[in-house]
Parts: structure tokens; sequence; C-alpha cells
């Protein structure tokens, strides 16, 4: 069997070598591949190859592809979280530091000096870029996951009072987070008490605009506000109002548009807090192999759109389904696999809103059966994907 996948933006050829032989990568089966690679590639507006059962996200955010349309085709939508979450840690820490110093002003005003004096202009100079220590100040984390949980640890150690706000925060993030670290109920505990606040949270319909009049109006004189996680985050026209009256000291972000640049108390970077050489690589090999475990076993790891479902294959064949949410559908499933005589070796199915992923392993070497249940499956009015995976 080859698993035909096509690549988009350039992916780590490192990464993509953890697909292994069984695939083609970008080869002459491109046109409909079995799985999509890729990075800010926007697949909003196309239309779905017909052969196509995974995207993988080599990152973490998954605004570029359309999560709803993809389910109700029975692609499955995979990322790699965590996988730049350091990239983005130093990034903000870096930012933090930035924002204390004012190093860049510094910098450029320094590159302005000549002649054979500049040592003594810089002696004159300098106390007007004279600076504050993080240590003992306090930062606000919004959004305490791979990237927020980091920065939150980090930033205690380097000195500051930590406090987090994340009512969504998942059991195993939240082992890695330091005791030190205080949780807080309320976000506007955060906007009103922190000298630093930091995002990290998707952007959602929810979290949009986290960042609004309200949220500023609560907030201390000085406050330096960082959002390396999406510009849609802040309402800009608050922004420029919190600005004006000195609420927010300085506003970091990795996300440019064109009425942010070239403001003096806004700083702006072209979307590099995960963009380091470990990073890339990182997620090419997380996302080279989570498809090749999805293609291979038909086990879901970082879905998006699905939940996570491991299941050994000791069965000879296996049958993966994507099927609505709808009642009774595991005994409708039952019936149908025991109506053509095969045994049921093992079944999963998991559910996640309106859809859900069924693992069915059955203990039936006849290919011709397990075919014809294939088929039977395919016509059924709940399912919306079928495949089957023979046992290596
Ligand atoms: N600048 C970059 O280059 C870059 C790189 C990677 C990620 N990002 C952005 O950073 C975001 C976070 O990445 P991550 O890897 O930490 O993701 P993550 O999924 O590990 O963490 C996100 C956290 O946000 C929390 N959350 C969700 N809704 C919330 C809400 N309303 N209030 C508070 N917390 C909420 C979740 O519980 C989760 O713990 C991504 O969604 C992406 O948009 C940016």
């Amino acid at each position: 069997m080859v698993y035909s996948v096509k690549t988009f933006n350039n992916i780590n050829q490192v990464g993509l070598k953890e697909l292994g032989n069984q695939f083609q990568i970008d080869g002459d089966l491109a046109e409909n591949p079995d799985a999509f690679i890729l990075r800010s590639q926007n697949l909003h507006g196309i239309d779905f190859p017909e052969n196509l059962k995974a995207i993988a996200r080599a990152g973490a955010g998954t605004n570029n592809i359309p999560i709803a349309d993809a389910t109700a085709a029975g692609i499955v939508v995979f990322n790699t979280p965590g996988a730049n979450a350091n990239a983005v840690k130093e990034a903000v820490l870096a930012s933090i530091l930035m924002s204390a110093r004012d190093y860049i002003a510094a910098n450029a005003w320094v590159n302005t000096l000549s002649g054979d004096d500049v040592p003594k202009q810089v002696e004159a100079g300098k106390k007007q870029f004279a600076g504050s220590e993080i240590s003992g100040k306090t930062l606000g984390v919004i959004g305490l996951g791979a990237i927020g949980g980091r920065i939150a640890n980090y930033a205690q150690r380097l000195g500051m009072n930590v406090l987090g706000y994340d009512p969504y925060v998942s059991i195993e993030t939240a082992w890695n987070i330091s005791h030190h670290v205080k949780r807080v109920d309320d976000v506007k505990e955060i906007f009103a008490n922190c000298d630093y606040i930091t995002v990290h949270v998707p952007l959602t319909d929810e979290t949009r605009h986290t960042f609004n009049s309200e949220a500023f109006a609560l907030m201390q004189k000085g406050t330096v506000v960082i959002n390396f996680a999406r510009g849609e985050l802040v309402d800009n026209a608050a922004l420029f109002e919190a600005i004006e009256a000195g609420v927010v000291k300085r506003y970091i972000t990795d996300f440019g548009t064109e009425e942010l640049l070239n403001k003096e108390k806004i700083t702006v970077f072209p979307h590099v807090g995960g963009s380091t050489a470990e990073a890339e690589l990182n997620c090419a090999i997380m996302a080279g192999k989570t498809i090749r475990r999805f293609m291979e076993t038909g086990e879901i790891t970082n879905s998006v759109n699905f939940p996570n479902v491991h299941q050994a294959l000791t069965a000879p064949y296996r049958i993966t389904l994507i099927n609505k949410n709808v009642p009774n559908i595991v005994a409708k499933i039952s019936t149908a696999v025991s109506e053509l005589g095969i045994n049921i070796d093992n079944i999963i199915n998991r559910s996640k809103g309106e859809y859900a992923y069924t693992l069915l392993d059955l203990d039936e070497n006849d290919k011709t059966k397990v075919n014809h249940l294939v088929e039977n499956f395919e016509n059924s009015d709940n399912i919306v994907r079928v495949r089957l995976i023979a046992k290596k």
C-alpha cells in the first residue's frame, strides 16, 4: 500500500523522513492525496480532494484550515501542539526583557551618533534609556497551555510574581506548572494586577478581543501587553486609546497590520515567535509521525476535530469509521458485522461534538467478507468515511 502526501510551505525534509517508505511525497499521486502536510497554507475556500483523509498542520494554530468542513467531509485534522512552544517562550521572555529596558530604541539612538567623541555622547545621553528590572514585577499569563505554561514557569525563575488564568487547562499541562504560579479564576484579576500581561490562547469566538476597552479600563498605568498568540485577540481601536491614556506602556505583538506599524509604543515582529530551526524540525517530525501512525494504524493523536483513539492492532483487519454521533450507532455497527457472520475482536468508539470515530477490529481472515462489510458501511446514512487497514 502506498500512501500519498501533498506538502505545502516547504516542510522540513528530516520530518518528512518520518513517513517512511510507504509514503509517496508530492509525487504523481499528489493530485488526489491521502494527506496534506502544511504550515500556513490557507485552505479556506478550497475543495478537498476526494481521497483526502488527513491534514497535518506543522504548528499549533489551525485558523488556516476550515475545521468544520473537514470534519463533515470525514477528514481528521492534526496539529503539533507544543512543538514550537519553546521557541515562542524564548521570544516572549525576550520581549519582556526588551520592554523593561527599551533596547531597540537605545540601539537606534546610538546608531545616530557620530564623531570622535561618541563615548562622550553616549555617557551624556544614556539617561533617557534607564530602564527597570523584571525581578519582583508581576506577569499575568492568559492561557496556560504548552507556551503559556512554559513562560509562567520561566518567568517565575527570573524572579517575577506570576499569575495564570486558564479555565480549561488540561490535567497534563497543569501537572507541569510550578506551584509558585498563582492560578486566578477570573481574568479580571490578571488585567487589574499585572505589570506585564502575555496571552497564549487560541483564537475563538470566546477569545476574540480578549483585550477590549473593558479589559484596558481595569489595567494599571504603564502595563506592557504582549501578544504572540493571534492579532485578533486585541481590539486595536481600544488599544490605541489605552496607549494614549498611558495605560499601556508598550504593546509587543507578532502580528502586524498596517495600523500597528511605525508607532512609538508598539513593537511588531513578523510572526517569528515559532520560527527557529529547532521548532520547525520538531513540528515537521511530529506531523510526519502523526500522519504515518494515522494512515498505517488508524490511531489518532493530537487531532483538533476528533478525540485521541489508540488501540493496538492484533486482528487481521481493522475498519475505521467516521460517523455522525447519533443514538444507537455502535449497536448498528455491531449488528452490521454480526449479520455477515464476522466476529468483533475489539471495538472502540469515541465522539467529539457531532461526529465520532470508531476502530473496529475484525477476527476474520476472509477478505471478500470484509470488503462486503466495508461496502455496507459505505452505503450507510450516518457514516461519512470508511477505511480498511490490514494488519502488517
Ligand atoms: N507567534 C507564533 O509564531 C505562534 C506559534 C505557536 C502558537 N501560536 C499561538 O499561540 C496559541 C497558543 O499555543 P499553545 O501551543 O500554547 O496552545 P495550547 O493548546 O497548548 O494552549 C492553549 C491554552 O489556552 C487555553 N484557553 C483556551 N481558551 C481560553 C480562554 N478563553 N481563556 C483562557 N485560556 C484559554 C487552553 O485551555 C490551553 O491550555 C496558539 O493557538 C497559536 O494561536 C503562535
